[in-house]
């Protein structure tokens, strides 16, 4: 995401818990893209998004660094183990849902005052287990996060729908990530043949283009709602189908069902 954002002419702040990974990230993102490692254009900041001042900290170096704050991606937060509610501790569920949901809030309402200023745009990240039932893992804290995050995305976007500023949430669908993508390969040297899962997840590049729309002036009016990856429709989608979308307050969005038959 941060690889596209910059080739895309803008400049970037990584945040995240680790300074090592971080600095890692960035100079890895720097080489990939042909940038000189002291690039000014790509700055990280440590911190736990979801404690007291870390949000509104990473702004204010932003600000230190940039002219403005144009756009906000929090995609902060994961699943974590694949615990029953019972075995799981009260504290490593509750991180589940800190970590997705605090982080996000607190770092929307820390950006407000800039995203207000430049009608800015945010972006959150849900993940399937918002909306359908995942019958075979125990994802309780997983399931209440990223529903939440939908709910946030919904609401928010109505109250500030007056100031300019869009709010709109990715679904990634499923995504290599770093841990995915080694321990994927290491299975594959072992048992000398493609994984199954290269049938089903998404290059990393796909999310960034898809968050990037989100974000950028091209998903315009679009705001409130929830696209994912594995959706067809976004990459040809003219003004006038996003028109229509928004004019509809339940388009891709998280409601309850009602069967057809009760209607
Ligand atoms: N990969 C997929 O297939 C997939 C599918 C659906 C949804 N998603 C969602 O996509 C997002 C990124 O996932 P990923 O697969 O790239 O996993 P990841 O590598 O674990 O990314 C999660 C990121 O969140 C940061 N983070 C977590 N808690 C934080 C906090 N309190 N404050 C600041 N940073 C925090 C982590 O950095 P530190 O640990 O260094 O702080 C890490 O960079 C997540 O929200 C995930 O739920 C992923």
């Amino acid at each position: 995401m941060a690889r596209a954002y910059l080739r895309a002419g803008g400049n970037v702040v990584l945040g995240g818990r680790d300074r090592r990974r971080l600095e890692d990230a960035r100079s890895w993102i720097l080489q990939q893209e042909s940038l000189p490692a002291a690039s000014p254009r790509l700055c990280c900041r440590e911190g736990d998004l979801a404690h007291d001042g870390q949000a509104e900290a990473l702004v204010a170096f932003a600000l230190q660094n940039f002219a403005s704050v144009d756009h906000l991606a929090c995609f902060a937060g994961g699943g974590g183990a694949d615990d029953p509610i019972d075995t799981q501790s009260a504290g490593d569920w509750e991180a589940i849902v800190r970590n997705n949901v605090f982080a996000s809030a607190r770092s929307a309402r820390a950006s407000l005052p800039e995203l207000r200023r430049n009608r800015g745009s945010v972006l959150f990240c849900s993940g399937g287990g918002a909306w359908f039932p995942e019958t075979s893992a125990h994802h309780t804290a997983y399931a209440v996060a990223k529903a939440a995050l939908c709910r946030l995305t919904d609401q928010l976007a109505f109250e500030l729908l007056s100031d300019g500023v869009r709010v709109n949430c990715i679904q990634p669908g499923m995504v290599w990530n770093e841990h995915d993508l080694a321990r994927v390969e290491a299975e594959e040297r072992a048992r000398g043949e493609p994984h199954p899962m290269r049938a089903h997840n998404h290059r990393p590049e796909d999310a960034a283009e898809l968050a990037l729309w989100l974000l950028s002036e091209c998903s315009a009016p679009l705001s409130g709602r929830l696209v994912a990856l594995d959706d067809p429709w976004w990459r040809t989608a003219l003004r006038i189908d996003l028109e229509r979308i928004q004019a509809d307050p339940h388009a891709y969005t998280l409601r309850r069902s009602v069967p057809d038959w009760q209607r």
